[in-house]
């Protein structure tokens, strides 16, 4: 199973609406994919339709020993090949744990390796550096950083990057990046200018195309609906479609380990 954490430190850059779609893509290409809700407050979760009280078993559990089984945790998704791993607010507790708790920071390498149920897990974070990004961060083979196209954007990026990088080094295996310009508006001049600085600062990290404003994303969302479903033609789900295509490429140029089984 390939491993895409989508995360940055800022909130409310496209992290959730870029997992979303990232998934739903590899399932309309056959792949079985796997989301995983990472933030306490369920965006993802909510998403799909889920917002159960009592919340239902899910990602909390991926932190406790044992841990049970991914199969017997996931929901169905809307799409035969796409399921979700719900979030629960529980999950916010386990930051006070981690200091008590030092495995935690590994407890989505063990849970997610070796697993053959999924070609891909798209792991959605919260936009903040705790254990739940850190967990992330550490199983992850591909990090996928949404960023806005405006000027303060940059500094979270660059807070991101760093942060990427330490934890490669601590677990001594490569981290690729990459950056996806998201909520870009052609219109303005701060976007373009934002966009040609990342450029300019990451270089060939920075996918080569933009995510649009587009307000058929957040619709999906309020419908409970993929992207694609709502209207594939429509310019952010065609751009994320393109997205999906590029990102499958690069983690496999990247890490030149392609994944096993493609499901038929
Ligand atoms: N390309 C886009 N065009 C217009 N609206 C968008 C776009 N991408 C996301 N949105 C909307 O912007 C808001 C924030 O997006 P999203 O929830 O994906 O960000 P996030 O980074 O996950 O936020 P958080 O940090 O709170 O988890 C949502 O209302 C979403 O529908
Ligand atoms: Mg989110």
């Amino acid at each position: 199973m390939r491993v895409w954490c989508v995360a940055n430190q800022k909130g409310g850059v496209g992290k959730t609406t870029t997992a979303m779609s990232l998934a739903s893509g590899l399932a309309a290409h056959g792949w079985r994919a796997l989301m995983i809700d990472l933030d306490p407050h369920a965006s993802l979760s909510r998403w799909i339709g889920i917002d159960e009280d009592p919340a239902p078993r899910g990602t909390f559990e991926l932190f406790g020993d044992p841990t049970p089984s991914l199969l017997s945790l996931v929901q169905s998704a809307g799409h035969a090949k796409l399921h979700l791993l719900p979030a629960q607010p529980a999950l916010a507790t386990l930051e006070r744990q981690s200091a008590n708790r030092p495995g935690l920071g590994r407890a989505l390498v063990t849970a997610l390796s070796k697993n053959n149920d999924f070609d891909y897990a798209v792991l959605d974070c919260p936009p903040t550096l705790g254990v739940l990004m850190v967990a992330a961060l550490a199983a992850a083979d591909l990090l996928i950083v949404p960023t806005q196209t405006e000027p303060l954007a940059l500094h979270g990026l660059s807070a991101m990057v760093r942060t990427a990088e330490m934890i490669e080094r601590s677990r001594g295996r490569p981290l690729p990046i990459a950056i996806v310009p998201s909520m870009f508006d052609k219109r303005t001049r701060a976007a373009v200018d934002s966009l040609a600085d990342m450029r300019m600062r990451f270089g060939e990290r920075v996918w080569d195309e933009e995510i649009p404003v587009d307000t058929r994303l957040r619709e999906a969302s309020r419908q409970h609906l993929t992207p694609e479903a709502l209207d594939p033609k429509a310019r952010g789900a065609s751009a994320y479609a393109r997205l999906c295509d590029w990102a499958i490429e690069y983690d496999l140029r990247s890490t030149a380990a392609p994944a096993t089984a493609k499901a038929s």
